[in-house]
């Protein structure tokens, strides 16, 4: 007998009638039709069954902090690096754990259940990185916390910024972070990138980097990030995040670009939620949008994931954790529109992210984690349309999240009866 059968789910492959098996927290058959005595069986009624939402770009360190010490009035990326500043030396180490954690039940409720989370080393205390990875400890059960050590004022124009971050590789980081635009100059920004690139490599960590985060289009650092990952033989443990000076580069250019990161299996992560409201606040009108080249990126083959990047912090007033919300607004500035490149906006926050993450056992297939979660949408375009309601989370075969349907009862003249999904 069973664990636990979950009957009549739709997944996102459009696969329909398929029952998930589970025992001992492990998917053990998914099969179209499949019938067997279970201690517990789940009709998903031709519901979306799907596996968690993983956010592959986010910052823990400051999410929830809005109005600490005031409130960005500008909204603009520059006023937000300032607050950060001024924020920062107030931090306490509880603060930090207690904002997190309360943002990690908010990601459970909506099936987010693996995080990268850049974390700030340029605070000599370090105080953000020691309690995040008390965060991720006490999380392992139901989420998967991924940490980059990220040096926000630049590795080499902070100029303990390199020791700082080594130390936090030491206490747990578990990925090496960067920021090449920010650095003094072009070629210092270059060098940083081999620099850090040298050190994942001795140390056999992964590496993410905050990339040219600009509407210049002569920011080229995903240039030489993508020729240190082939150089050092960094095939797939590469991410390049933002890109977005890739909006307003020369066409020419790009096409050289796409293949040399394809070469190189670069990931990348766009974060269009941040993109569309920072990015070209320089511009009159026509205004750019400052969202990097996501449907060129997937045509030449590239892995690219979106992120949520900032909730509620010095740079973003809103979010709520609704990867949903996240592949809504990519679609939208991206014009993924076609029925195929909608079904990729789906992917880019389900399994394009798990695989920067390198998560293991992720998927819904025998042997992987029964890690998934129930939507009140009959399909991935449905979910996105929707921000569809999570009906279940379910964390290695237990349910740790419940929502009830979101569906309205209407009281109308000549419609007796009549429902509507609100979800
Ligand atoms: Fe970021």
């Amino acid at each position: 007998m069973f664990d636990l059968l979950v009957i009549n789910a739709t997944l996102p492959d459009g696969r329909t009638d398929v029952s998930l098996a589970v025992q001992d927290g492990k998917f053990i058959a998914v099969d179209e039709g499949l019938r067997a005595p279970a201690a517990e069986v789940i009709d998903a009624q031709g519901l979306l069954v799907c596996p968690p939402f993983v956010d592959a770009h986010f910052h823990m360190d400051a999410t929830l902090s809005y109005g600490q010490p005031r409130v960005n009035q500008t909204g603009t990326l520059l006023e937000g690096i300032a607050l950060w500043g001024e924020l920062k030396p107030q931090l306490t180490q509880d603060a930090v754990i207690e904002r997190a954690l309360t943002y990690c039940d908010w990601a459970v409720a909506k099936g987010l259940l693996a995080i990268r989370s850049h974390v700030d080393v340029c605070d000599p205390r370090l105080l953000a990185v020691e309690a995040l990875l008390e965060v991720k400890r006490r999380v392992a059960p139901y989420l998967d916390l991924q940490l980059v050590a990220f040096p926000q004022d630049g590795v080499l124009r902070d100029p303990q910024g390199m020791d700082k971050l080594k130390r936090a590789l030491v206490m747990g980081a578990d990925v090496v972070g960067g920021i090449p635009h920010f650095e003094r100059t072009m070629s210092e920004g270059a060098l940083s990138v081999k620099l850090l690139c040298e050190l994942a490599a001795e140390q056999g960590k992964l590496v993410d980097m905050h990339c040219d985060e600009s509407d210049d289009p002569l920011s080229r650092h995903i240039e030489t990030l993508a020729f240190e990952a082939q150089r050092l033989g960094m095939h797939g443990r590469i991410t390049g995040s933002h890109l977005t000076s890739m909006h307003s580069m020369d066409n020419y250019y790009v096409s050289k670009l796409l293949p040399l990161m394809a070469e190189a299996e670069v990931n990348v992560v766009s974060n269009p939620l941040i993109n569309i409201t920072l990015q070209g606040r320089h511009d009159t009108y026509p205004k750019r949008r400052g969202m990097t080249r996501v449907p060129e990126l997937l045509a030449q083959g590239i892995n690219v994931a979106f992120g949520q990047d900032c909730v509620m912090d010095p740079w973003y007033s809103l979010g709520s954790g609704d990867m949903l919300e996240v592949a809504s607004m990519g679609l939208h500035v991206a014009q993924m529109t076609s029925q195929a490149a909608m079904r990729q906006c789906f992917d880019a926050v389900t399994v394009n992210a798990a695989k920067i993450l390198q998560l293991e056992g992720y998927g819904l297939a025998p042997g992987c984690h029964a890690d998934f979660v129930l939507l009140q949408a009959r399909d991935t375009v449905e979910a996105i349309r929707l921000r569809a309601t999570r009906l279940s989370v379910f964390r290695r075969g237990r349910r740790i999240a419940h929502t009830p349907p979101s569906t309205a009862m209407l009281q109308l003249p000549g419609r007796p009866g009549s429902t509507a999904w609100m979800a």
